[in-house]
């Protein structure tokens, strides 16, 4: 597995990140705790170094599943980068965000404690609080970088602006934001306001939550924020959807690769400042994932590829009107 310095502030990571949060309840549908150690297992094993979670994925139940998988595992071998901000209640409903300073070391505490670690290695507000400004909360962050407690300070669905920002109070190295075939809107202004400043892009949502894999959860699955809300999946639009995953499947017939492999090598190929962050939840699906890295693909691949599946053919935007209205990425790109 090859490596890649995460921004010119940021640590070396492995070219394939692997992001843990659909291993918790309430994402995805239903979850294998076993499953997914050995997931996250593997994946250290296949060279992956980079484990992308939030505290607030399953209420802590994400982190202390990494915590799990990490045993034994020395803990200089791996970047773990955690976001934070998003406010729960017991029913799993959502309650804002807080980026209060005095919140930011709250939580950090708290995910030091669930992580079993006394160092986060990238530490993020997964979004804003539109009440308190971007520099309080990196200032608070780069408080506890001083203090020791985190290494490296990153954000999350940020538009250039607030990376601006953001990188004036501390170095930022690296924003994660979603990046498919699907999903380009941060070529506009977001990459060249990151690329400008030496700041990487970790790549989510690169399979588009599945559905560029062309399998696609049932509309019976329980607990699945797919089905129950995401624009892409709904009905009338998936369909439509997997018809260009179809077109995409065929393009990979002449490679041997499946729609999956080539939504990812097809990321991968946007520069070595985007590292895309897979999230498998099962060994099935990581061991197809990392045959992406495996591929080869020319201009014309790319070309044929960027073609059958692009953000102006896709039906459904990538998140409900609620979702969006939470992304600075969107409303100030
Ligand atoms: N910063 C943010 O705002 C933000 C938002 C969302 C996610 N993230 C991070 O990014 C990570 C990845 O995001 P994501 O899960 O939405 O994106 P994704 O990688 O596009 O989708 C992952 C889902 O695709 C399905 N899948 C099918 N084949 C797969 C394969 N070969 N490899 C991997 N997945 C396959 C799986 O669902 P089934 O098992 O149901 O088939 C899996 O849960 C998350 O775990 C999280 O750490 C960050």
């Amino acid at each position: 597995m090859q490596t890649v310095k995460l921004g010119a502030a940021g640590p070396e990571v492995s070219t394939l990140g692997l992001g843990c949060m659909g291993m918790s309840p309430g994402i995805y549908g239903p979850t294998d705790d076993a499953e997914s150690v050995a997931t996250i297992r593997a994946a250290i094993e296949a060279g992956i170094t980079s484990i992308d979670t939030g505290d607030f994925y399953g209420m802590g139940h994400n982190e202390m599943l990494i915590r799990r998988a990490l045993e034994g595992t020395p803990r200089s071998s791996v970047v773990i980068s955690v976001k934070f901000g998003a406010l729960r209640d017991p029913a799993g409903g959502w309650g804002g965000n807080d980026g209060r300073p005095q919140a930011v070391k709250n939580f950090l505490a708290y995910t030091l404690r669930r992580l079993g670690t006394d160092y986060v290695d990238i530490y993020r507000p997964a979004r804003l609080d539109p009440a308190v400004p971007i520099e309080d909360t990196i200032g608070a962050i780069a408080d506890m970088v001083r203090a020791g407690y985190v290494r490296h300070i990153g954000l999350s669905e940020a538009g250039a602006e607030t990376i601006r920002r953001a990188h004036a109070v501390h170095p930022i190295c690296d924003l994660q934001i979603e990046y498919s075939l699907m999903s380009r809107g941060i070529e506009t202004a977001i990459l060249p306001a990151t690329r400008q400043r030496g700041i990487a892009i970790t790549a989510y949502g690169v399979l588009s939550r599945g559905l560029l894999s062309g399998r696609v959860p049932s509309r019976e699955t329980k607990g699945d924020i797919r089905v129950i809300r995401m624009p892409r999946f709904a009905q009338g639009n998936v369909e439509q959807n997997l018809k260009l995953v179809e077109a995409l499947r065929l393009i990979g017939e002449q490679k041997d690769a499946t729609p999956a492999q080539l939504a990812v090598a097809w990321v991968r190929s946007r520069g070595r400042d985007i590292v895309p962050v897979i999230g498998a939840r099962r060994r099935e699906q990581l061991k197809e994932a990392l045959g992406a890295l495996e591929l080869s693909l020319d201009a014309g691949d790319l070309a044929r590829i960027a073609a059958a599946v692009s953000p102006d053919i896709t039906a459904g935007a990538r998140y409900d009107a609620v979702q969006m209205a939470h992304l600075d990425s969107e409303a100030h790109p």
